[in-house]
């Protein structure tokens, strides 16, 4: 290998902590433009090696104007965990062991790690302890496995063995579902061959929840096998869908539950929160992801099936150079969708000890009081609406309410704009119900009030800079007002 080996990681190390310590003051919006971004990396290729520790040094250089400040506290935009320092130094690890977390045998440590790690992901979460937790990369990709446990176990139920006869021809499987239910769903059905008439969209209410007595209506007009999927933690209000009475109903009519807790699951983790998602542990399946409330480094997320052995019947790859895991052990890609694959499990296992019980409770319970002490700050204010309850960390936020919708919707995408401008905080825009919202997510590890207090302080400047009748104001915007 060319180039000294210290000197590479110690570049990169020096370049981590110099990131880190700069990281809570920068501001989260990267300000370089595609062109100048392109024109750093665009070099031509070397046809020669070179020295390792200059090309990481260049590296830094190229990638630091365009990046995104999630890490850093004044970060709201999307649904994004912030890396914590323990699960990133974990991380490096992980890839200075270059384990191949495929099979016990490639890499013992690392599918032990997933084993324990995944146990306490269930205690945490309070989940049955008896389910098998895949470590997959995202989210989306831990609901598609659950689905597809589900679909191949109410095939089976049906007398459809698909791994004989293959999803053609198969009995139609009914999907049950919000009519709010997160895009990823909606991908991850596609992905396993669901079309539009297979799926029957069950009313939500003013949060986005799904409304029991039209899940009930819909169930009992459904035949033939039945996989549920709610939602715990919307991705707009928070809002969690009424998951006991969903539980019950679903079990009633032999449907599977799934549970998309992308972010919302882990309110279970903290007692003043768990009500909200009572009867979550009913379900058959749940996603949940690590590199959201947990801080976990990217990629990470939690796929989880009740029925540890219908998960590896659905997943795992046969080969004969695969072997089986010792008594007690298992091979982790019997889980997921990938062989050869990342260990996953080092970050979390560092993650977990490093925060403890304690330390989840009180990230997750800080980040829901800051939800609501910005709400507090905003909802006096004339002419900005919170459509949402706050009930978790989420809030969605109108400006212009009483405008006509186009002017409402100008008057947000300004607002975003602004706050986006200043660059202080990060917020991005949404739509929700047919109108146009500033998404704010308080989800990253180290937010506490005072950036709530700096994320407040731009919002309501810019809208009076922009409201109606402002001194600053012109356009069209103003003149939308009823
Ligand atoms: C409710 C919900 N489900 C699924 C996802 C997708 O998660 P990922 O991006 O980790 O795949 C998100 C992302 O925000 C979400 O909020």
């Amino acid at each position: 290998m060319t180039g000294d080996i210290a000197e590479t990681l110690e570049t990169a190390f020096r370049a981590a902590l110099d990131f880190r310590a700069r990281a809570r003051d920068l501001p989260p919006r990267p300000v370089a433009s595609f062109d100048e971004l392109k024109a750093r990396f665009d070099i031509p290729l070397a046809q020669l090696g070179r020295d390792p520790a200059r090309v990481i040094g260049e590296l830094v250089a190229a990638a630091e104007p365009g990046l995104v400040i999630n890490t850093g506290p004044n970060f709201f935009g999307w649904v994004m965990g912030a890396s914590h320092h323990a699960g990133v130094a974990a991380d490096w690890l992980t890839s200075v062991w270059g384990q191949n977390a495929g099979i016990y045998r490639t890499a013992p440590s690392a599918a032990v790690a997933e084993k324990i790690a995944g146990q306490w992901i269930l205690d945490l979460l309070d989940l049955p302890p008896e389910s098998s937790v895949g470590f997959a990369s995202g989210a989306t990709t831990a609901s598609l496995i659950c689905l597809i446990v589900a679909r191949d176990k109410m095939l089976a139920a049906a007398g459809w063995p698909i791994r004989e006869n293959g999803v053609f021809g198969a009995p139609p499987v009914r999907i049950i579902l919000g009519e709010e239910a997160h895009s990823t769903i909606f991908a991850a059905l596609g992905y396993l061959g669901f079309g539009e008439r297979n799926i029957v969209r069950v009313a939500v209410d003013d949060q986005g929840r799904m409304r029991a007595d039209d899940l009930a209506f819909r169930l009992a007009g459904t035949v033939g096998p039945k996989i549920v999927i709610a939602q715990a933690g919307h991705i707009n209000s928070g809002a969690f869908d009424p998951l006991l009475r969903v539980a019950e109903l679903a079990k009633e009519r032999g449907a599977w539950l799934h549970i998309d807790g992308a972010f919302g699951l882990w309110a279970r983790a903290a007692p003043n929160l768990k009500t909200l998602c009572k009867g979550a542990e009913l379900a058959d399946s749940w996603s949940v992801d690590g590199h959201k409330w947990l801080q976990a480094p990217y990629d990470c997320a939690f796929a989880i099936v009740r029925d540890g052995q219908a998960h590896e019947d659905a997943l795992k790859i046969a080969a004969s150079y695969l072997d089986k895991a010792p008594e007690g052990a298992h091979n982790p890609s019997s889980l997921v969708l990938e062989l050869s694959r990342r260990a996953r499990g080092f970050a979390v296992w560092a993650l977990l000890q490093t925060l403890g019980r304690a330390g989840v409770e009180e990230m997750v319970t800080r980040h829901c009081r800051c939800a609501r002490a910005l709400r507090d700050r905003l909802i006096n204010e004339p002419g900005i609406a919170i459509l949402n309850d706050v009930v978790l960390n989420q809030l969605a936020i109108a400006f212009g309410d009483g405008a006509t919708p186009e002017a409402q919707a100008r008057l947000t995408e300004d607002v975003v704009a602004a706050v986006q401008k200043e660059n202080r905080s990060y917020v991005g825009p949404a739509t929700w119900k047919g109108r146009r919202i500033m998404r704010v997510s308080v989800i990253s590890g180290e937010t506490e009030e005072a950036n709530i207090d700096i994320l407040a302080e731009t919002t309501l400047a810019a809208w009076r800079r922009i409201r109606p009748n402002s001194p600053s104001t012109t356009g069209d915007a103003a003149s939308g007002m009823r």
